[in-house]
């Protein structure tokens, strides 16, 4: 069946025309998503808690509108239609991720059937609309139970992690080829351990680095397990890399901008694709006596880890300057003690949200794992443009995102030169899919092909939908 919208003839952006940017064969098109960002059935199917669902119970002022994770898109009822949409949006692979807390409510214990029927449902109508489903399993979403016993402060909650993930594999890993540990495994540590933007909000950056740390034991065990049982396939980890561009060659900004280049890229880039982390890291941490506790043979685990595919996020870059003043000493000790941001004059913004735009920095990540990550197969696993109060630009029922249209557009010419200058990346994600539940941003940014409704859920696509399809169908633009 095909749907009406996508057969309205293109205003701007002919097939006719010739494609410029031509994407290697079986290039992977198409979108991710999270598991408590889309599914909704919060308390449904046996799902157990998670830190979202109690932190809006506990605290929903802190959500935006007040809008908490019960409903959201209500993808547990509604993924046939959206797969449907998905398909004919050209779509041939999609990323969501499983709930840790649904498939194992509490985090130990006994798999709950309602869990694996569910995402057994969802994996075999993605395969039989030709859509090939990249699975992610953890996405900021730590059972309660765990977070009770200290969340990723603690070692065992590693060991629980593994058990979920070979379960995971075991289940589904006789369809599911390309698996994913964690995505944005930094973002848990800035909001949860230094910035208060995730549960359980704690400021303390010793407390972080170990939570930094056991994340990656945990990803090392998933991968080992991985390759012990034989499932098939590839494993990664999703990174949000932002490059760290310095304000000027001054050795005090080169200096500031390569220590915030190792606490938020190379902490994770470094482990994930090199099996070791960064010398200088270790020594800047251990200096100030913030070394995460180790066990023997965590060296051995840690290159046991090495990944197959980094799936990597990109929004925005980081601006780095020296610190212009020493930090206040009675304040908690910080990352931002080694460097300061720094707004670029000139920059180009996002209107409608806030964030820097810089389609460069997509070649310069893909660049640097050229050079110094062995050329790794990697793909865009998200990016993508945010869109406050977007309903200001729909006419005739559509939201006219041209602006989307050209970020993704300007994105993907820095992407498609990175490709012709020999990196190694097989896709493009967008995200998302369609308008969904952002943390403590609710729907506060619009970011989906698709609109959605949050009275009737309804899901209406966007001009940059029947875009996209045009993309994945010329396979270029
Ligand atoms: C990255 C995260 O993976 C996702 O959860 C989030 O909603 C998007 N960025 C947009 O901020």
């Amino acid at each position: 069946m095909t749907l009406p919208f996508l057969n309205r003839t293109l205003k701007t952006e002919g097939t006719q025309l010739p494609i410029q940017y031509k994407f290697p064969e079986n290039f992977w098109w198409g979108s991710a998503t999270s598991a408590t960002q889309i599914e909704g059935a919060a308390n449904v199917g046996g799902k157990g808690k998670n830190i979202w669902d109690y932190w809006y119970e506990k605290e929903p002022n802190r959500f935006f509108e007040n809008v908490g994770p019960e409903t959201t898109s209500d993808f547990y009822h509604r993924y046939k239609e959206d797969i449907r949409l998905m398909k004919e949006t050209g779509h041939n692979t999609f990323r969501f991720s499983i709930s840790w807390s649904r498939l194992i409510p509490g985090g130990r214990g006994e798999i709950n059937q309602e869990a694996v029927q569910f995402y057994n449902n969802v994996i075999d109508e993605l395969i039989q609309n030709g859509i090939e489903p990249f699975v992610n399993l953890f996405h900021f979403d730590m059972p309660l139970e765990l977070q009770y016993e200290g969340g990723w402060e603690k070692r065992e909650v590693t060991d629980l992690y593994e058990n979920y993930a070979k379960e995971a594999f075991r289940l589904f890993g006789d369809r599911v080829k390309k698996w994913f540990t964690f995505n944005e495994p930094v973002v848990p540590v800035e909001g949860g351990y230094l910035y208060d933007f995730h549960y359980p909000n704690v400021v303390d950056f010793k407390r972080a680095a170990q939570v930094a740390y056991h994340t990656m034991i945990a990803h090392a065990k998933a991968v080992r397990s991985f390759r012990q049982s034989n499932t098939g396939g590839k494993i990664g980890i999703i990174l949000n890399l932002t490059p760290s561009y310095p304000r000027s060659r001054h050795p005090a900004d080169l200096k500031a901008s390569h220590i915030a280049d190792l606490f938020f890229n190379r902490s994770f880039l470094d482990p994930a694709v090199l099996g070791e982390y960064p010398r200088d890291l270790i020594e800047i941490l251990s200096e100030h006596g913030i070394l995460p506790v180790t066990q023997p043979g965590d060296s051995e685990l840690l290159q046991a880890g090495k990944i197959d595919l980094l799936g990597v996020n990109y929004y925005q870059p980081r601006r780095v300057k020296a610190k212009e003043h020493l930090p206040n000493p009675y304040g908690p000790f910080m990352p931002d003690w080694f460097f300061d941001s720094y707004e670029m004059p000139g920059r180009k913004m996002n209107p409608y949200r806030g964030w820097e735009i810089y389609e460069k920095g997509i070649y310069d990540i893909m660049m640097n794992l050229k050079k110094n990550y062995g050329n790794i197969e990697s793909f865009i696993s998200e990016n993508g443009m945010g869109v406050q109060n977007e309903e200001r630009f729909i006419r005739d029922g559509e939201v006219q995102d041209d602006y989307r249209i050209e970020f993704v557009r300007e994105h993907l010419k820095w992407l498609h030169k990175a490709i012709a200058d020999g990196c190694n990346a097989k896709g493009y994600h967008l995200w998302t899919f369609m308008d969904n539940w952002s943390w403590t941003n609710a729907y506060k940014n619009r970011y989906g092909l698709f609109r959605v409704d949050l009275g009737t859920l309804k899901r209406t696509p966007k001009k940059s939908a029947r875009w996209m399809k045009e993309v994945a169908r010329n396979n270029g633009f």
